[in-house]
């Protein structure tokens, strides 16, 4: 069979395929995150290269079955794992659309029309931002291909002979600071710049999960004394394991202090520049060089999308520049070509979901989704603490909670196991997902309301199962809890 469907079989195909779509978005409210375990499968091998093909409709079943009826249900409204929404469904449309027109963003003569919608999302999510002057910005695959840019940027600005001469042919030692508690991406990013992972000094966190700005500005007096270069500090906004924001307004009037490039890995708490109401949490955010966004985060698009901005707007054309021999200009045109604005040449127009999500529902609509998660994540973690049978293990700031089980006087091994059992037992049968983490040298478990499904009584069912698990590894408070909830409904919190 050809690739060149008839008209009707491509309709067809794609009203199956919205049929397929649309029932499974029927069923998120309440969808299991996995299906129950049925012992550990065995690792199908593969089958082999399909020679002729088969009917298109057929295959499509088939594959429904595979990934829905066998998958990992990541957007349903009972997972609380990792920073993966449910994705909004104009982002689903606005994928099939980018895939169908396939514009090739690298040259303005190629894509005009969708780099003008690309730049103007920039300028949107950038200009919330709060930047007293010029600012550019460019999507990226993600939020480790974001971070490696804004690392690039600055290593570039404050050596601007590295971009020719690389860091080997540097008479520094460059070195840059970030917390314990970052997302790994940094490291993978500073090594790919042949800095070396170790250049990157990754400084102890306080109690509240955010790092410690008197020991960054410790570790930076005593390398500068042992003739190491500082050139960035990196702040979280919204870390990995636990949710929390570094003081950003602190650590950017350090990083000014010392002459150094600010990078804010905002990956996940950089949407908090589209809300008015919650815009403290962020505040000193407009002070960055840089900031890395995703908005396949909590602005719910689907993966992947991230994004870079910087308020050195001629930087990102410092380091990407290059000089391509088989693409003409666009003469007329007074903008820069996106290729020369960061490390994709070909790429997916990650902008559109974003674009069109914000044009249908408008920025209203996140400043709403980021109120209600950040209440359900505060009525969580208070239920937590009245519940005997939890402690939080840091406070609260974005809709992540971290805790632990309460067992006073226990040893942290003890801790961690009662922490690994509970998760175990509250995932067992598929239903919903939580996960453990390990923050701060502690184990903790983490619960993070992150799909726009979520409400109200998705918690509460986790609130039950969290009881009932810790019940069963035997903690008398727990007992007497889930007794008193099972008599009094009204006990658990609304
Ligand atoms: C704080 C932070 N930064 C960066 C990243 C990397 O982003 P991505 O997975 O989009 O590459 C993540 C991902 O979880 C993150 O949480």
């Amino acid at each position: 069979m050809g690739f060149d469907l008839d008209f009707d079989q491509r309709r067809a195909l794609g009203y199956q395929l919205i049929d397929l779509l649309n029932d499974y978005y029927a069923s998120l409210p309440t969808r299991a995150v996995q299906p129950p375990p049925v012992g550990s499968p065995p690792d199908a091998a593969p089958r082999p290269l399909p020679e002729r093909g088969g009917d298109p409709a057929l295959i499509m079943k088939d594959l429904a079955v595979a990934l829905i009826d066998q998958g990992f249900h990541t957007p349903s409204a009972n997972y609380f794992g990792l920073q993966n929404p449910t994705p909004t469904y104009m982002s689903v449309l606005a994928e099939a659309l980018a895939a169908a027109l396939n514009p090739q963003l690298a040259s303005l003569v190629h894509s005009r029309a969708a780099a003008d919608i690309e730049r103007e999302t920039v300028h949107w999510i950038g200009a919330r931002v709060g930047w007293p002057g010029a600012f550019d910005g460019t999507f990226t695959s993600g939020g480790s291909e974001a971070n490696f840019t804004a690392l690039a940027l600055a290593l570039a600005t404050h050596f601007p002979d590295c971009v020719e001469q690389g860091v080997a042919a540097l008479d520094a030692r460059p070195v840059l600071y970030t917390s314990a508690e970052a997302h790994h991406s940094v490291d993978k990013a500073t090594s790919l710049l042949g800095l070396g992972r170790q250049a990157l000094r990754r400084i102890p966190v306080t109690p509240a999960i955010q790092m410690d700005a008197a020991l960054l500005e410790a570790r930076i007096l005593a390398d500068r004394a042992q003739g190491f270069t500082p050139f960035c500090i990196i702040a979280t906004a919204g870390t990995t394991s636990s949710g929390a924001v570094d003081d950003i307004a602190g650590l950017a009037d350090v990083a000014r202090r010392f002459g150094l490039w600010f990078h804010v890995d905002g990956a996940y708490g950089g949407a908090l520049v589209l809300s008015d109401r919650h815009r403290d949490l962020i505040k000193g955010i407009e002070h960055a060089d840089s900031i890395t966004m995703d908005p396949h985060k909590w602005l719910a698009t689907s993966m992947s999308a991230g994004m870079v901005l910087t308020s050195h707007p001629d930087a990102l054309r410092k380091v990407f520049a290059t000089i391509n021999p088989f693409m003409p200009k666009a003469r007329d045109y007074q903008r820069i070509d996106n290729f020369d604005l960061g490390l994709q040449w070909s790429r997916r127009m990650n902008s559109l979901k974003l674009w069109l999500t914000l044009r249908t529902h408008g920025r209203e609509a996140y400043e709403e989704l980021i109120d209600r998660q950040i209440s359900l994540a505060r009525r969580f973690a208070q239920w937590l603490e009245g519940s005997g049978a939890f402690e939080l293990a840091a406070p609260q700031m974005l809709p992540g909670v971290i805790y632990r089980v309460r067992l006073p006087g226990a040893s942290e091994d003890a801790v961690r196991a009662a922490n690994e059992a509970v998760v175990a037992r509250v995932n067992a049968g598929g239903e919903r997902w939580i996960s453990t983490a390990i923050v701060n040298g502690r184990s903790v478990i983490r619960t993070l309301v992150i799909s726009y499904l979520s409400q109200t009584r998705h918690l509460e069912d986790l609130q039950s199962a969290l009881l009932e698990a810790t019940a069963e590894i035997g903690n008398g408070a727990v007992r007497d809890k889930v007794s008193l909830s099972a008599e009094s409904p009204a006990a658990m919190i609304t």
